[in-house]
Order: structure tokens, then C-alpha cells, then sequence
């Protein structure tokens, strides 16, 4: 069994490749208004969940939810990709604005894996699974100089995850 700790109080950024298991682990270990969803914000701004075109509006509503969350106190949990780096920048920035800790969790998920669900999953041209994959590789070892404080990499042998909460230091 894999044990992890996020600070009581902190922005947890799930990262990972489509399909590498971050909305089922969110499911799994996390209430459900803790999490916030790229998913779910396309289809709040734009009716549609995998409407790309809507990506931007759907981050800024995530991002202003995020902020009045931590704001208030509470844990909040970012389900999007989290791959490329500028995208993880923001929450970051967010996480500093609010004196929170930035955490990250990393889905570590062989290439091989990840093309096998994604056929049963969102059917995206392999190239789009390649690169994001390539992406997720090179940050994992940048992601504590970008600023996360606690940095956790699952990798598929971590069948049974604990997240245990230990108060801000
Ligand atoms: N899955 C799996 N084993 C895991 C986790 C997930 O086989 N340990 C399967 C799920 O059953 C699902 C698929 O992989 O069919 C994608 O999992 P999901 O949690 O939805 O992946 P996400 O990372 O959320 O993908 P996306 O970025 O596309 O939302
Ligand atoms: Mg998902």
C-alpha cells in the first residue's frame, strides 16, 4: 500500500496524460466539490465536455472557483492534464496568491497502458497520446523547482493509494 500526505490545506494538481487515471483516482480519494474538473468547466461554459474551443473560458472559470475556494479555506483538487507548463504555472501563481501549498500528484503511466485505454476511452490520435506522454516525462523532474511543494509520482504498480492529510506547517 502507497501512502501519500497533502497538506490539510492545499491546491493539489492531479497531472497526468488522458487516461493515465486522474478523474478515477479523484473519484477514489477525494469528496466530489473538492475536485475541480477541465471536463466538467467545458460543459459549464460551452455544453460540451471535449469542446477544445472552449478551453480557455473553461480554465478562467476554474481558476476564479479555485481561488474563492482556497480563499475560504478549503481543498481543492485540479483534474485537467497538467502536462505542459504553463498550465501548471497558473495554479502555482494561485496557490502562492491564496498562501497555500502547491501539491502535485503524477499519474506515471507507461506509453504502452496508456494507448490500450485510450481506445476505450477518448479515441485520440496516437500522436496527441505520444506527446502528451513525452511532456509528462520531461516535467516530472522540474515540478519542485516550478514551485509544488510535495511532489507525489504514482506509478501503475501503486494499486492501493492512502491520502493522509497532515496540517500546514
Ligand atoms: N483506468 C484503468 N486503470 C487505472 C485507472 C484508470 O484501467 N488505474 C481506466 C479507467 O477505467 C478509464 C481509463 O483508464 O477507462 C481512463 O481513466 P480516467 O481516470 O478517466 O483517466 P484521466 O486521467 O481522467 O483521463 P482524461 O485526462 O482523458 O480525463
Ligand atoms: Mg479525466
Amino acid at each position: 500500500m502507497r501512502r501519500i500526505t497533502i497538506p490539510e490545506l492545499s491546491l493539489v494538481a492531479l497531472v497526468g496524460v488522458t487516461g493515465s487515471g486522474k478523474s478515477t483516482f479523484a473519484r477514489g480519494h477525494f469528496a466530489s466539490t473538492h475536485v475541480l474538473s477541465s471536463d466538467t468547466f467545458r460543459a459549464m461554459v460551452a455544453d460540451d465536455e471535449n469542446d477544445q474551443s472552449a478551453t480557455e473560458d473553461a480554465f478562467a472559470a476554474l481558476h476564479f472557483v479555485a481561488g474563492r475556494r482556497l480563499r475560504a479555506g478549503r481543498l481543492t483538487v485540479v483534474d485537467a492534464t497538467h502536462v505542459q507548463r504553463e498550465d501548471r504555472a497558473k495554479l502555482v501563481a494561485l496557490a502562492r496568491e491564496y498562501d497555500v501549498l502547491p501539491t502535485a500528484v503524477v499519474f506515471d503511466v507507461p506509453l504502452a497502458e496508456l494507448r490500450d485505454r485510450n481506445r476505450n476511452h477518448r479515441d485520440l490520435a496516437d500522436h496527441v497520446i505520444r506527446r502528451q506522454h513525452e511532456a509528462l516525462r520531461r516535467s516530472i523532474r522540474h515540478l519542485a523547482k516550478e514551485g509544488f511543494r510535495k511532489v507525489h509520482v504514482l506509478s501503475t504498480t501503486d494499486t492501493e493509494v492512502v491520502v493522509e492529510y497532515e496540517k500546514a506547517y
